[in-house]
């Protein structure tokens, strides 16, 4: 049993060694979410505080970053992340890829899977109001319209129905 115990804080102890890569990438600050739609200041904190961590090149890594295994989960979803919607490339985005990612994020605030939930276990201060989600959605929501308006991009992209027989 002794021997057990002591091999798992050795392995504890060597996974410390392999620390996660913490370099934000660089971007181009013309290209930021923010930058570009310039949104009222509550909408732009609460992007900050529950999206940008994991949805943009700006990440303020946590301390338990600094604990492994911990750090290499919230780097897998750091990258994971970043991969599906990068806020601080968003202006490189096509318009109807923009419209869609905001349409997605509308979505899933709305259903209460974004921010995700094991990040809200230590981030109280992401975690959304309702009336914050209301006011990111309603946001969300005003911006993919202007996009697909001044695209020409059809008002509602077609559902896929489910066929009826
Ligand atoms: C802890 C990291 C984390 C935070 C914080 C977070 N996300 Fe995510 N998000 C992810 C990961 C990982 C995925 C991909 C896997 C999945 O869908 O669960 C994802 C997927 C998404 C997608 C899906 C993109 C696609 O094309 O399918 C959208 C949209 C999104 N997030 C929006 C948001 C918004 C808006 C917020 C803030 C309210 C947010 N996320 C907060 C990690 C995060």
């Amino acid at each position: 049993m002794k021997k057990v115990l002591l091999a798992i804080v050795v392995v504890l102890v060597v996974i410390q060694f392999f620390q996660i890569d913490k370099t934000n990438p660089t971007f181009d600050e013309n290209q930021d979410f923010l930058k570009i739609y310039n949104p009222p200041a509550e909408v732009a904190s609460i992007l900050k505080a529950s999206c940008y961590d994991c949805h943009s090149n700006q990440t303020v890594y946590p301390w338990y970053s600094y604990v492994q295994p911990a750090g290499w989960f919230l780097k897998d979803h750091i990258d994971e992340g970043r991969e599906e919607l990068n806020f601080s490339t968003f202006g490189s985005y096509e318009a109807k890829k923009q419209a869609h990612k905001l349409e997605e994020s509308y979505e899933l605030v709305e259903k209460g899977a974004m921010p995700l939930e094991s990040y809200l276990i230590i981030h109280k201060d992401a975690s959304l109001t309702d009336s914050q989600k209301t006011t990111l959605v309603d946001y969300f929501k005003k911006v993919e319209t202007q996009i697909k308006t001044s695209n020409n991009l059809p008002a509602d992209e077609p559902k896929h129905q489910e066929k009826e027989d």
